[in-house]
């Protein structure tokens, strides 16, 4: 078939999120003059007029079927890894074990560099390319860095990219592989981000900062498009989101906006759940407390969590407005307990999630519990990055074959480790 989308960006303006100000998208922008993110504004109704939903349901399942919601013009080239849907995967014995509505996972574990992360990097590395831009760096906790790294290798521009060095071994390993320049810092990400913004003042290379500029934001929507479109242009109830910077969550919401001003969805909303740790979780205290910004830092960062280990995002303040706007809330998890949630659930629904997808179900399971999630809600969790990003326990038995082979497995406990989920059902 013959793909007749206009390649045309419908970019209006961008706008700052603090104050509204109006700043024209001439050029690779990154933040304010108020020094807050800025939002790129479409012009919807052309948007409308494009694009049916029955023309966009014969389009290719990628990221780009939602090109007319992206700030790509009509020459600039896509900087591609080949970005699919994701699938909504049920776990119908949990449901049935608890005696809550549908849980559906939504398993980003499928993105190029096995996280999310690519939706992001994919279109703002895009963007890069098209105005030129010839080196970026980025601080990150480890998914978002081998995402740049990747996408960057493919577009031809350097990247330099600083970790906290306690962050998991595999993605600091995965960011060198793509040939980034690895920084590994005894930090946190914060003190990442202040080097990286010390390195761009320095040498003018582009800093990729989470919400430091429009265009990662507008990657990340497309999980929102796309959920509603395999929804059947309908939203769920609840969603939970592992909150770290909080592209996601204010991107889905984001996406709910536009479809819903271009009549696409109706006016139901989903609760959005910033999921994050009892031991770094500066949104749920800054939400709980009815701020509208987060005043402190979290301190100190000990959770294991590594996508919610922000202690001070510097898009706080959308975050909060997103949970308060959707009537959502926020959820701290124990790390253990997703530690074993994430065990329970690759042993008992063969779902094999990363540890802030686990923590999502954890929250979800507390929430069921204590009434904010209602039995008849349907939730949709979000798996962010691939199980096998983070680490697993040793397991295998060991034979002698010259002995007789115990084939039944007798007193074998499948899939067994030593975070047993059983814990904590
Ligand atoms: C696996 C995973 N989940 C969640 C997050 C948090 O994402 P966001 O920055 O959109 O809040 C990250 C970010 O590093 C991540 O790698």
């Amino acid at each position: 078939m013959v793909d007749r989308s206009p390649k045309a960006s419908f970019v209006s303006h961008l706008e700052c999120s603090r104050t509204g100000e109006r700043t024209e998208h001439d050029r690779f922008r990154t933040v304010s003059n108020a020094n807050a993110p800025l939002l790129v504004r479409y012009d919807l109704d052309a948007v409308a007029n494009a694009i049916s939903k029955e023309e966009l349901a014969r389009r290719a399942p990628d990221m780009w079927r939602y090109r007319e919601w992206l700030t790509l013009g009509p020459d600039d080239e896509i900087v591609s890894l080949g970005e699919p849907m994701t699938p909504l995967i049920p776990l119908p014995r949990l449901r049935r074990e608890l005696g809550g509505g549908e849980i559906l996972v939504k398993d980003e574990g499928r993105m190029p560099t096995g996280s999310f992360k690519a939706r992001g990097l994919a279109l703002a590395v895009s963007m890069a390319k098209a105005f030129g831009v010839k080196h970026i760096a980025m601080p990150t906790a480890g998914n978002a860095g081998a995402a740049l790294a990747a996408y960057c290798a493919r577009a031809g521009i350097k990247s330099t990219v600083f970790c906290p060095d306690d962050a998991p071994e595999i993605t600091i390993r995965e960011i060198a592989y793509h040939g980034a320049d690895t920084i590994l810092v005894n930090g946190l990400i914060n003190h990442c981000g202040e080097l990286v913004a010390a390195g761009a003042q320095e040498t003018g290379c582009l800093d990729l900062s989470t919400l430091k500029e429009p265009y990662r934001l507008e990657g990340k929507k497309t999980m929102g498009l796309e959920l509603a479109e395999q929804l059947g242009w309908r939203v769920p109830d609840v969603i939970f989101y592992p909150t770290g910077g909080g592209t996601g969550l204010i991107g889905m919401w984001k996406a709910f906006e536009e479809l819903g001003a271009m009549g696409w969805i109706d006016a139901k909303r989903p609760r959005m759940v910033a999921v994050q740790s009892t031991r770094c979780g500066p949104l749920v205290r800054a939400f709980d407390a009815g701020h509208e910004e987060v005043i402190e830092p979290w301190e100190p960062v000990d959770t294991k969590i590594h996508g919610v280990r922000v202690p001070k995002p510097f898009g706080g303040r959308l975050c909060l407005q997103v949970m308060r706007e959707s009537g959502g809330f926020g959820s701290m998890v124990d790390d253990d307990e997703a530690v074993a949630a994430r065990a329970m659930i690759a042993r008992d629904e063969g779902v094999h999630l990363c540890l802030e997808g686990a923590a999502c179900f954890v929250a979800y399971r507390q929430e069921l519990k204590n009434g904010r999630v209602k039995p008849d809600d349907e939730a949709v969790l979000f798996n962010c990055a691939s199980g096998l990003k983070a680490g697993l326990p040793p397991g295998g038995r060991h034979i002698d074959r010259a002995k007789p082979v115990d084939f039944a497995g007798h007193g074998v406990q499948n899939g067994s480790d030593n975070n047993s989920g059983r814990q904590g059902r």
